[in-house]
C-alpha cells in the first residue's frame, strides 16, 4: 500500500459504506444492519449484511466481507489503488501523486510495461481475426461451433503466417525488443533476429482475475504439433496461481466451480451458459489453484478428460482440493472425451444432468482402484477391501469415517460391521486416522472440532465491536496475548488499543492488511454470528463463557509452551489468576451499567 495510512482513512472514512453499496445491491435495514442478497454468491435469501456501525459488510453465506475498499475491489475487479482512487474522487478528497522507491518504481513499471504490451498484442491478435488473412482462424472458431459473442467475451485472436509481423507492430508502437521478449512474445535468435513466438495459430488471451492479459494460449487450425503453445511463465503470468476464465467465474453466481483441462472446454462451457468453468494452463493443477478456488466457492467439480491420463489428473486433482478442504466431486463425460464434446453431442441440458449427479470424489477414487482388483477372485478382492479401509482411515472426523463407511459397506457389499472392524484395525497397525496433515497456508479450515477454539476467539471480538463499551468491563482479564491465532491476535492489537485511545473504528483494522486473504479472514472476525439468546441471563452467561473459554485456551496454550517460551511463565502466572477470578465474577453486559 503506498499511500500514507492517514489519507486512505480519511478516504474511508468519507466513503460511508450503506451509501457506497447502495449504489450497487438493493440492501433494506433490518435491526441495526442492513440486509440483501450477496454479490458474491447466488442466493435466494438475503445474507449479506452491511452495519453502518462497524462500516463492514459480510456474508453469512459465502464468508465474503470487509470494508469499503475491499467491496468495490471485489465488485468492481479494482486494485487497492484503483478502489481508493474512485472512492476518493467520489468523496472529494484530492490524492498527492505517490512517491514510490526506485525499486519498487521500477519493478512496478516493469509490470506494467509487460501488462501493456500483453494488452497491446491481444489487440493486434484480435484485430488479425478479423482481417482477411484471419479469415482461416475465423473458420476455424466458427467451425468449433463458437458464436461471434464467445469470440468477443473471450477476446480470441489469430497470429498470421509472417513470423515477425507482432514484433514490428509493437516496435511502432514503442516497444523494446527486450520487452518482447521478456513477455515471451518473440524469442531472438543469431540467424533469423526477432522472431514471433506465435504464428499460424489462433490465440487465446488468458487473463487474471481483474481481467488483465497475461499470457496467451495459441492453437494450431487442426493437425500439427505442438497442438498448443503457451507463453512462458513471465513476472506477470505465474501458471500456478492463475486459472482461465476465471475472470468470469468468480462472479458467476453458481454454487460451484467446474474445473476442467482445456481452454477449449471452458469457452464451450461459458457459451452453453455454464460460466462458472475454468481451467488450468497447459500444466496440471496446483495447490496455489486451490487456494485460489477456495475464495470463490466451496465445491469444485471436477471436469477432466475421461480417458486414462484425464483420470489420473483428476485423482491428483481431488488430493489437492482435499488439501485446502475443497469438497470436490466428479462429472461423469462418458461415453464422450471432454466437456465441449459432450455439450457438441448432448446439449447443455444432458450437461446440467451430469452436473447434478456428479459422484462423490471418494467414491469415484474407489470405483478407480476397483479396476485393478478381480471381483471374482476372493484374494483379489480382499485386497481391494483392504485398500479400500485404508483410505477410510483418511478421514480423521469420526462422524465422517462412519458415515463413509457405511456408505461403502453399502454399495460394495461388505458387512458393515466387517469393513468397520478393518478400518480399526488397520488405524491400531499404522497409527492412522489422525488429523491428516494440513498445508501451511495460513488459511483456515471450515467447520471442524479443533476450530471450536478459534470460533470463540471470533465470537469474543464480534461481541466487542458489537458492543466496544465492554471492552472496559473484560479488559483486565483479557489482552491481546490471549488470542492464539496470529491474524487474531494482531487484530485484538489493534482492537483494543483503538479502544484504549478512544478512536474505536474496526473498519480501518481492515485496511492495515495488504493481502486479500487476510481481509477476509479479519473481516470475518467482527462478524461471527451468535445464535439469538431470549433472556438478557442467557446472553451474560453466553458472553461469560466466551470468555472463559478463550482465557482457558490461552492458558492451556501457554503451559505447555513453558520452558521455550520466555514469557509464557508470566501469562501461566496470570491466567491463573484470571481463570479463578473469571469464575467467581459476574460481568454484566447491561451497557447503562
Ligand atoms: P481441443 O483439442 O482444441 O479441443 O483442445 P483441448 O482443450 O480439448 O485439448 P486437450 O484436452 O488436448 O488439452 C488440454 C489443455 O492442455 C490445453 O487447453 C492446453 O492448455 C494443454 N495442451 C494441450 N496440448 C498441448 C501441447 O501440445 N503443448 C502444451 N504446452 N500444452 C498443451
Ligand atoms: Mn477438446
Amino acid at each position: 500500500m503506498y499511500y500514507p495510512d492517514e489519507l486512505v482513512e480519511e478516504v474511508r472514512a468519507k466513503s460511508d459504506i450503506v451509501d457506497v453499496i447502495s449504489g450497487y445491491v438493493r440492501i433494506q435495514k433490518k435491526g441495526s444492519s442492513y440486509f440483501g442478497l450477496c454479490p458474491f454468491h447466488n442466493e435466494k435469501s438475503p445474507s449479506f449484511s452491511v452495519s453502518p456501525s462497524k462500516q463492514m459488510y459480510y456474508c453469512f453465506g459465502c464468508g465474503a466481507g470487509g470494508n469499503v475498499f475491499t467491496f468495490v475491489m471485489n465488485y468492481e475487479n479494482f486494485t487497492f489503488p484503483e478502489a481508493i482512487k474512485m472512492l476518493a474522487e467520489r468523496a472529494g478528497v484530492n490524492l498527492p501523486e505517490i512517491e514510490y522507491s526506485d525499486e519498487i518504481k521500477k519493478k512496478e513499471n516493469r509490470r506494467a510495461r509487460l501488462l501493456e504490451v500483453n494488452k497491446e498484442a491481444a489487440k493486434y491478435f484480435f484485430y488479425q481475426l478479423r482481417s482477411e488473412k484471419g479469415a482461416i482462424g475465423y473458420r476455424y472458431l466458427s467451425n468449433r461451433q463458437l458464436s461471434d459473442e464467445t469470440i468477443k467475451q473471450f477476446g480470441l485472436g489469430f497470429a498470421n503466417k509472417t513470423s515477425d509481423d507482432l514484433t514490428r507492430y509493437l516496435k511502432t508502437k514503442g516497444y523494446t525488443d527486450d520487452l518482447i521478449q521478456e513477455a515471451g512474445l518473440a524469442s531472438f535468435d543469431e540467424r533469423f533476429g526477432m522472431h514471433d513466438k506465435f504464428w499460424n495459430r489462433v490465440i487465446f488471451p488468458i487473463q487474471d482475475i481483474n481481467h488483465r492479459v497475461i499470457g496467451f494460449g495459441g492453437r494450431v487450425m487442426g493437425d500439427g504439433e505442438p497442438k498448443y503453445l503457451n507463453s512462458p511463465e513471465t513476472p506477470v503470468f505465474d501458471k500456478s496461481r492463475n486459472l482461465y476464465g476465471l475472470n468470469f467465474a468468480r462472479t458467476a453466481r453458481k454454487n460451484n466451480i467446474i474445473l476442467c483441462e482445456g481452454y477449449m472446454d471452458v469457452i464451450a462451457m461459458h457459451q452453453a451458459g455454464f460460466n462458472q468453468a475454468v481451467a488450468s494452463l497447459g500444466t496440471a493443477f496446483t495447490p496455489g489453484q486451490a487456494n485460489l478456488l477456495r475464495r470463490y466457492t466451496e465445491e469444485v467439480l471436477l471436469a477432466y478428460d475421461s480417458d486414462g491420463a484425464g483420470t489420473k489428473a483428476a485423482l491428483r486433482a481431488i488430493a489437492i482440493l482435499k488439501e485446502v478442504d475443497l469438497s470436490g466431486k466428479v462429472i461423469n463425460l462418458e461415453p464422450y472425451k471432454d466437456p465441449d464434446e459432450f455439450i457438441k453431442n448432448l446439449g447443455k441440458e444432458a450437461f446440467q444432468e451430469r452436473i447434478d449427479h456428479a459422484e462423490n470424489s471418494f467414491f469415484f477414487e474407489i470405483r478407480i482402484l476397483e479396476r485393478d482388483y478381480n471381483m471374482n477372485d476372493p484374494e483379489s478382492k480382499t485386497k481391494f477391501h483392504r485398500e479400500i479401509a485404508k483410505k477410510l482411515c483418511g478421514f480423521s472426523e469420526e462422524v465422517e469415517r462412519e458415515n463413509y463407511i457405511s456408505a461403502i459397506a453399502e454399495k460394495y457389499h461388505i458387512g458393515f460391521d466387517n469393513l468397520r472392524k478393518l478400518v480399526a484395525s488397520y488405524a491400531a497397525q499404522t497409527g492412522l486416522v489422525k488429523p491428516v496433515e494440513r498445508p501451511k497456508s495460513g488459511i483456515q479450515k471450515k467447520n471442524v472440532p479443533e476450530d471450536n477454539i478459534k470460533r470463540v476467539q471470533r465470537l469474543l471480538i464480534t461481541w466487542i465491536t458489537d458492543e466496544p463499551k465492554l471492552y472496559h468491563k473484560i479488559k483486565k482479564y483479557i489482552s491481546a496475548g490471549d488470542f492464539t491465532e496470529d491474524l487474531y491476535k494482531v487484530v485484538a492489537d489493534k482492537l483494543f488499543t483503538s479502544l484504549e485511545e478512544g478512536n474505536y473504528n474496526p473498519a480501518s483494522i481492515i485496511s492495515s492488511f495488504a493481502d486479500e486473504e487476510e481481509q477476509r479472514e479479519a473481516a470475518a472476525l467482527f462478524n461471527t454470528k451468535l445464535e439469538a439468546l431470549e433472556t438478557e441471563q442467557d446472553r451474560e452467561k453466553a458472553f461469560h463463557d466466551i470468555l472463559y473459554a478463550v482465557k482457558k485456551n490461552s492458558f492451556d496454550y501457554y503451559s505447555t509452551r513453558l520452558g521455550t517460551d520466555v514469557e509464557a511463565l508470566n501469562k501461566v502466572i496470570e491466567g491463573k489468576k484470571a481463570l479463578e477470578e473469571l469464575g467467581k465474577t459476574h460481568i454484566s453486559i447491561d451497557e447503562s451499567q
